[in-house]
C-alpha cells in the first residue's frame, strides 16, 4: 500500500466542514478590512526565496523542497506566501498607481521540510495578508487588529499578542554590533546552531529554544533599546493605535522572527493549547520595508502576517468548537423497480431547485435505506412505493418532529422547501433558516 508522505495529511470528508467554516470566516473578515484575494503559483524560482526569506534563515538553509525541472531550472515549492505575493506585485505592476495602497490576502498550501510533530507539517496551509505602499504605523496596527478580529470571529479566546520592533536598518545594525560584542567571548557556550547564527544571522540567537534560559541570552542587549528616534516613534505609535482600539498585547523584547526581511514591527499571536507547546504560534508577521525593492521592485514598504491553519484548527478544537453536522435536506426512498424513473426525476427536480438530496444506489432493504437516511443526517425522508405511485402521492417524514404527511408527488420540492424555511427548528444544518 502506498502511504502518504511524512509530514503530510489527508483532510477526510467528515473534517472538511471545520476547514470550510474557518475559510468562510477568513474570507468574510478580509472583506471587512477591504483586503482582496490574490492567488499565486505554488512553484516559484528558487532564487525568489533565497533573495527574500534569506540564505541564512532555517527555512531556506534547511527546509525548502527544491527540484530542477526538465528545463534544468531551479524551482522551489513555496515555503511561505509573502515572497510570491511580492513577486506578483512587482511583476504585474500592482504598484502602478503611486497613490494606491494594495491590500492582498491569500490562502493555500506551503511546504517546509521540517521534523513533523503536532502543529508542524511538511505541507501546511497558510492564510496570509500583505499590505503594500503604506509606511504608516496605523497600517501595522490594522494588520494586528485584522488578525485578532479573525480570532474573535472564530470565537477563539485565550490568545496572546506579542509585539516587538527591530527598527530600521540603522537601529538593526547598531543592535547587531552590540549583540555580537556581548556574545563574542562566550559564544562557545551556546549550541552549535547559535554558533553558526553568530556568523550568519545573530538576531536569530535571541529566539533559540535550546539556549533561551542561558545567562548569556538573559543578559543580552535588547533590540528595543537600540531603536533610533524614527524607529522608536514608529513603534510607539503602533502601540498607541493598538491601545486606542483596546487591543491587548505584550511587548516581547526577545521577539525577532526567523525570516530576514523584517524591519520595524514584528508580532506573533499565541494560542494556549497545552499539547501544542512551541507550535502555539498560530499567526506571525511584521513590517518589511525593503523586501519589494530588494526583489527589483520600486521602493514600497510592506507589512503582513500569516496564520497556520492547522494550528488554528487545533486551537479551535481545544476551545470546544463543535463543527456543524453534515446533513442533507432530503432522502428519497424509492421502493420498487417501477418507481425508479419517477423517483430519479423527483431527485433531479429537487436538486435543480437547490435541495441537497440523495437516494439509495445499492437497491438495499427498506431497513438499510432508513439507516442510510440517518447516516446522511437527512432532514426529510420521502417514501415512494407502489401505493403512493397509484395514488399519485408521496409520503414525507420530518426526521426532527417525527411527523409524516402525504402530499401530491409534484409538490415534494415545494413542501420540503417551505418546511425548511420555517424558523426555529434546530436541524443543525448550515444553510436553511433554522439558525
Ligand atoms: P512564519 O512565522 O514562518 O511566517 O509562518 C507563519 C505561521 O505559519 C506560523 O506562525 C505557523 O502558524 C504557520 N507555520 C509555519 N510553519 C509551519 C509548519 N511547518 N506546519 C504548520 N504550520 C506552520 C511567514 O511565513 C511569513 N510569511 C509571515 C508574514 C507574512 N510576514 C509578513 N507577511
Amino acid at each position: 500500500m502506498i502511504r502518504k508522505m511524512k509530514g503530510m495529511y489527508d483532510v477526510l470528508p467528515d473534517e472538511v466542514s471545520t476547514w470550510q467554516h474557518i475559510e468562510k470566516v477568513l474570507h468574510s473578515v478580509s472583506k471587512l478590512y477591504h483586503f482582496k484575494e490574490i492567488r499565486t503559483p505554488i512553484v516559484e524560482s528558487s532564487d525568489l526565496f533565497h533573495r527574500s526569506v534569506g540564505e541564512s534563515s532555517d527555512i531556506v538553509s534547511k527546509e525548502t523542497y527544491d527540484f530542477s525541472d526538465r528545463g534544468k531550472r531551479d524551482n522551489t515549492l513555496r515555503p511561505e506566501g509573502t515572497a510570491g505575493v511580492v513577486r506578483s506585485y512587482i511583476e504585474n505592476k500592482l504598484y502602478a498607481d503611486a497613490n494606491q495602497v494594495q491590500k492582498l490576502y491569500y490562502l493555500g498550501p506551503m511546504f517546509r521540510y521540517e521534523r513533523p510533530q503536532k502543529g508542524r507539517y511538511r505541507q501546511f496551509i497558510q492564510f496570509g495578508a500583505e499590505s503594500f505602499g503604506s509606511p504608516l504605523p496605523e497600517m501595522d496596527a490594522e494588520l494586528i487588529d485584522y488578525a485578532v478580529t479573525i480570532l474573535k470571529a472564530l470565537k477563539l479566546k485565550d490568545v496572546t499578542v506579542r509585539i516587538n520592533s527591530i527598527g530600521d536598518d540603522e537601529s538593526r545594525d547598531n543592535y547587531r554590533e552590540a549583540l555580537l560584542e556581548h556574545l563574542h567571548d562566550d559564544i562557545d557556550e551556546l549550541c552549535q546552531d547559535c554558533q553558526v547564527r553568530y556568523k550568519t544571522n545573530p538576531l536569530r540567537i535571541l529566539d533559540c529554544k535550546v539556549d533561551q534560559d542561558h545567562e548569556l541570552l538573559q543578559t543580552a542587549p535588547k533590540p528595543i533599546d537600540y531603536l533610533n528616534e524614527t524607529s522608536k516613534a514608529h513603534f510607539d505609535q503602533v502601540l498607541a493605535f493598538l491601545d486606542s482600539m483596546n487591543l491587548s498585547y505584550k511587548v516581547d523584547s526577545n521577539l525577532v522572527r526567523g525570516l530576514d526581511y523584517y524591519t520595524h514591527t514584528v508580532f506573533e499571536l499565541d494560542a494556549n493549547v497545552p499539547t501544542l507547546g512551541a507550535q502555539n504560534t498560530i499567526c506571525a508577521g511584521g513590517r518589511y520595508n525593503h523586501l519589494v525593492s530588494s526583489l527589483d521592485g520600486p521602493d514600497k514598504p510592506g507589512v503582513g502576517f500569516a496564520f497556520g491553519l492547522e494550528r488554528l484548527l487545533f486551537a479551535l478544537e481545544h476551545s470546544n468548537y463543535k463543527p456543524k453536522k453534515d446533513m442533507i435536506h432530503l432522502y428519497i426512498m424509492i421502493l420498487g423497480e417501477n418507481q425508479k424513473a419517477d423517483g430519479v426525476k423527483l431527485l433531479h427536480r429537487c436538486r435543480q431547485g437547490g435541495l441537497t438530496a440523495d437516494i439509495d444506489y445499492l437497491d438495499r432493504s427498506m431497513r438499510a435505506k432508513w439507516k442510510e437516511a440517518d447516516r446522511y443526517n437527512a432532514r426529510f425522508v420521502a417514501i415512494y412505493g407502489d401505493q403512493e405511485k397509484e395514488k399519485n402521492v408521496i409520503a414525507v417524514k420530518d426526521q426532527i418532529s417525527g411527523e409524516q404527511v402525504e402530499i401530491p408527488t409534484n409538490e415534494l420540492y415545494q413542501h420540503v422547501m417551505s418546511e425548511l424555511m420555517k424558523p426555529s427548528k434546530d436541524c443543525g444544518c448550515d444553510d436553511c433558516s433554522c439558525e
